[in-house]
């Protein structure tokens, strides 16, 4: 991690390390593409989890938020809603397309900054704005992420979130003590957080794949009670909020233990730690 340059072009430097990332993922096991391309029930790990939280979306017409490689959006479509996927990375769309193509998939993808949606989705307002993991830590405000949101929603419309827990976001394994330890803020800053990484969060497909030419990276944090409020703020009504101890890749190699669903949860003390969370909200007003 680096100090930040405060005029560095966040959506650009972002934008090139996701553009990297895409095909190391679509390429990835942990990403199962061939399973969505062989059997026309299959749904990402995330969406299994979450099913008995998200309800019926059967009809719903639908946009997936910063929906990168479309793999939770291709499941939403599976269950039935018509689904609209969103994302600043060309390269992510274009494995999207792909996959939503191989698979007859009649999914809309439309490449544009989240903050620029509501002009990029042509006005158009959805039922379901659904959003997954990874996802607020790429814009700088959360308000402004829950202004959109409201902005792309019908009245009576609902937001479903599922993204990492800013309390696993601030910590990291210390060196000397081998501890976690809270190294990152929990609460929304100015300044981004400055990473330069050469891996991702999942294993290649072999080491052949694992180039990634654009390293850098900025993220922000955003505590829970940020993002709740900003969504209140916004006009939005808090239906349902869950903290899990599990989270669906493996932010601390050799101190977590994978389930069936790809979820991971510390070894020691789970209980101590909520690693990610589930949020849904209703526009009202
Ligand atoms: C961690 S991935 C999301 C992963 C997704 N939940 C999944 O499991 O496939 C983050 C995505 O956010 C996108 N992204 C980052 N900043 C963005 C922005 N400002 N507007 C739209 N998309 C953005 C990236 O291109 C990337 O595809």
């Amino acid at each position: 991690m680096t100090s930040a340059d405060p005029a560095a072009d966040y959506l650009a430097i972002n934008r090139a390390n996701w553009d990297d990332r895409a095909p190391i993922h679509a390429a990835a096991p942990d990403y199962d593409v061939q399973r969505f391309l062989d059997d026309p029930d299959f749904l990402s790990g995330v969406v299994r989890f979450d099913r008995p939280r998200l309800g019926d979306v059967a009809g719903l017409e639908g946009v997936h938020l910063q929906c990168h490689i479309g793999t939770d959006t291709l499941s939403l479509s599976r269950l039935g809603a018509t689904m609209t996927g969103l994302d600043l990375s060309g390269a992510s769309l274009a494995e999207a397309r792909r996959i939503a193509a191989a698979v007859g998939a009649d999914i809309d993808y439309v490449e544009s900054d989240v903050y620029a949606a509501a002009a990029a989705l042509g006005g158009r307002t959805f039922d379901l704005v659904y959003v997954s993991l990874g996802a607020r830590c790429w814009l700088p405000s959360v308000d402004r992420w829950a202004e959109v949101v409201a902005s792309v929603l019908r009245p009576g419309g609902r937001l479903f979130i599922r993204d990492s827990h800013p309390v696993l976001d601030t910590l990291d394994v210390d060196e000397s003590s081998g501890l976690l330890t809270a190294t990152h803020a929990y609460f929304e800053t100015a300044e981004p957080v400055v990473w330069d990484q050469a891996s991702t969060y999942v294993a290649p497909a072999d080491d052949e794949d694992r180039h990634i030419a654009h390293t850098t990276t900025h993220s922000w944090g955003h505590g829970l009670g940020e993002t709740v409020s900003a969504l209140l703020r916004h006009g939005l009504r808090l239906d349902l909020l869950e903290e899990h101890d599990s989270v669906p890749f493996c932010p601390f190699a050799g101190r977590m233990t994978g389930d069936d669903l790809g979820e991971w949860r510390l070894t020691h003390h789970p209980e101590r730690v909520p690693l990610s969370f589930s949020l849904g909200a209703t526009k009202v007003s």
